[in-house]
């Protein structure tokens, strides 16, 4: 299969998991777009359901699909979250925001009940750090925390748009993309990261999955995480 395809096996498995009358958690990127069109196409088939967008791409998407979308001011709770990621290891720890909607992602799925991962293989690592993570920051702290970043040995690249001006977020933050090499220590990493002032969020989601979805050769390989750790 194509990666492509990879990607498409492992949304329509994950939409099997979506019950009528649920607040289904929508996430961002190409593999979760999948999964919104399957969304989509279920909702016109007569699915009640409503969906808590993580990006205004995805509530764009959704909507032109159809979906009712609402905020995090009308809902408390969210049943299901099904979102992509850069990277999964072992464990189920993700590395996530290559499509810089971390923030957001990581708020939906701390909502939520349930979170699903969708792949495709390469995706499956067995230590995290190739893909470089994600730091999203305040405008105002970038040029400072640069060096900070620096300290915590890896190498920080402002994420840009294609017309080289700096990409900002949906909250309107910048985004360092992090070379660390591979992660030893996810946790530490994570806390230390959520401890610097000026550090909004990074795209480490510890704790978060708890079933992962690999389009793969063979068709989707189903991966229970057994321990949710806290992060
Ligand atoms: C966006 C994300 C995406 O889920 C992640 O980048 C994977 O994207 P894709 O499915 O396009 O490979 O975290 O912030």
């Amino acid at each position: 299969m194509t990666e492509d395809e990879q990607k498409q096996a492992a949304a329509e498995k994950a939409v099997e998991y979506i019950e009528d009358g649920m607040i289904v958690g929508l996430g961002t990127g190409s593999t979760a777009a999948k999964m919104v069109d399957l969304v989509g196409a279920k909702v016109a088939a007569g699915l009640k359901i409503t969906g808590v967008p993580t990006s205004e791409a995805t509530a764009e998407k959704a909507r032109n699909l159809g979906i009712p979308v609402v905020g995090l001011d009308e809902v408390n709770v969210i049943d299901l979250t099904i979102d992509g990621t850069d990277e999964v290891d072992p464990e189920g720890r993700l590395s996530k925001g290559g499509g810089g909607a971390h923030l957001r992602e990581k708020i939906v799925a701390a909502l939520s009940d349930r979170m699903i991962v969708i792949a495709e293989a390469k995706k499956k690592v067995a230590q995290l750090g190739a893909f470089k993570l994600p730091v999203e920051v305040i405008r105002f702290a970038a040029p400072a925390l640069k060096p900070r970043l620096e300290a915590l040995g890896c190498t920080p690249t402002l994420r840009l748009k294609k017309d080289g001006t700096s990409f900002t977020t949906d909250e309107g933050n910048y985004i360092y993309d992090c070379d660390f090499g591979k992660i030893d220590e996810p946790e530490d990493l994570a806390l230390t990261l959520s401890i610097m002032p000026g550090v909004v969020e990074h795209g480490l989601f510890i704790g978060f999955a708890d079933l992962v979805l690999i389009g793969n050769d063979e068709g989707v390989e189903v991966i229970e995480i057994e321990t949710k750790q806290a992060e």
